[in-house]
């Protein structure tokens, strides 16, 4: 088998074979194919696509590059969640604790914040001692123990995703649904989960910008859990406005316990029971309450001891960050609209993300918002707090939210998107 031969078949537009796919991704993995040539089959799918026959066996070749964990040895069923990443998504931070106290095991292998959307392991990180990186055995030992646990996934773990994946980062190949839905789908199942809810976001932060395609990355997504003996359901969901009120890692930390302790901004709420819900449901578990959880402290009791397992401290006092800057709203009427991207790139911006996997994240950088789209505001009122350590970056991210908000004469209607949109 020879690459080139791989590469021409996909730039001009034919299918690639089963022997082709295997030997690709394993060549890839182990150094025989170089990056570049990689990189101009990655650009041809992206332009040329897969079919279905193609995405699964893609992903099958991708999960077979490594281990594969297995959770058979617990007593209870297994349900993870993935979110195709958004803007103040810190969901997976009250729902892994909650869907435990109602009865699943929750494996739930998260990454880290890249470019505008935020990592699910740089905001716990904001917990003083709390760790990622566990060993598989350390990860059965919290699973098994606490009911979740949150951590990073192996080296073991799909390691041609992990090379394809920085790779596609870095040759603008990422916008491709074969190419996500099969990255996504093989840490997933090489994982060993038993069920899996996928959040897939549309709007402003999210990959898929309209439902179209995100319809069609969730519906290959479900394809390839179900071939694969995982239940897997998918929700389309809002991601036009930021969730809840903060989009900085030890920001939506704190977030996050508001809502375990039976507050918190109500889509952040909303979303964690929906998503509850369905991962209870694709797990078997009957009869649970997830309401019921936040409201009498039992998912926050599974929270403390989830992080107290991974060396973290509950108790805790969460990093601040050296300076503020607070922006006004410059008139008065009524809220319409929020922009998500625009609200990460600014948190990204004051230090809150990374523009390259090795940067560090700044803790308590972020942004709080005062206002969400809907609400009545008054010339001069806070509309956002800016957070950072370094203050010289305040210019470069107010020039990131110039624009994002637009507000209406007083008394105008406004109709909220939902956030479960199907
Ligand atoms: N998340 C992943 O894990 N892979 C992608 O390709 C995109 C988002």
């Amino acid at each position: 088998m020879d690459v080139i031969s791989v590469i021409r078949t996909k730039r001009d537009r034919g299918e690639l074979s089963p022997e082709q796919i295997d030997w690709v991704i394993d060549a890839y993995t182990r150094g025989v194919v170089a990056d570049e040539q990689m990189s101009a089959l990655a650009m041809a799918i992206l332009l040329n696509g897969m079919n279905r026959t193609e995405i699964a066996r893609w992903t099958a070749a991708m999960i077979a590059s490594g281990e594969r964990m297995n959770f058979d040895a617990l007593s209870r069923p297994t349900a993870d969640k993935h979110s195709t990443g958004g803007v103040g998504d810190k969901i997976t931070l009250p729902l892994a604790p909650l869907v435990a106290a109602c009865g699943a095991a929750v494996p739930q292998l998260s990454g880290r914040g890249l470019g505008h959307t935020g990592g699910t392991l740089d905001k716990l990180e904001s917990i003083p001692g709390w760790r990622a990186l566990l060993s598989n055995d350390e990860m059965m030992h919290v699973l098994d123990t606490t009911g979740a646990v949150i951590c990073a996934a192996g080296d073991g773990l799909a390691p041609a995703d992990k090379k394809l994946y920085a790779l596609r980062d870095v040759t603008g190949t990422v916008e491709a649904i074969p190419l996500i839905a099969s990255s996504i789908m093989s840490k997933k199942i090489a994982e060993g989960t038993g069920s899996l809810v996928l959040d897939v976001k549309v709007g402003t932060g999210a990959f898929m910008k309209n439902i179209e395609d995100a319809r069609e990355l969730a519906r290959t997504m479900v394809g390839l859990g179900t071939d694969s003996g995982v239940k897997t359901v998918a929700l389309l969901t809002d991601m036009s406005t930021p969730l809840g009120l903060t989009a900085g890692n030890a920001l939506e930390v704190r977030e996050s316990v508001e809502v375990l302790a039976g507050g918190g901004p109500a889509d952040v709420v909303e979303l964690t029971i929906a998503l509850a819900k369905e991962m209870l449901d694709a797990a078997g578990i009957k009869d649970a309450d997830p309401a019921k959880a936040l409201a009498d402290g039992s998912a926050m009791d599974h929270w403390r001891r989830m992080i107290a397992a991974q060396g973290g401290d509950p108790d805790a006092t969460l990093p601040v960050a050296r300076e503020q800057h607070v922006v006004t709203a410059p008139e008065s009427g009524v809220l319409t609209r929020l922009d998500a991207y625009g609200v990460g790139v600014g948190a990204w911006r004051l230090g809150a993300g990374r523009a390259r996997k090795e940067d560090p994240v700044q803790a308590g950088a972020g942004i709080e918002l005062h206002a969400k789209p809907g609400d009545t505001v008054t010339a001069g009122q806070p509309l956002m707090t800016l957070h950072t350590d370094t203050p010289e970056k305040f210019d470069y991210a107010l020039a990131a939210l110039d624009g994002t908000f637009d507000i209406a004469a007083a008394g105008t209607s406004f109709t909220a998107t939902p956030i479960v949109l199907d």
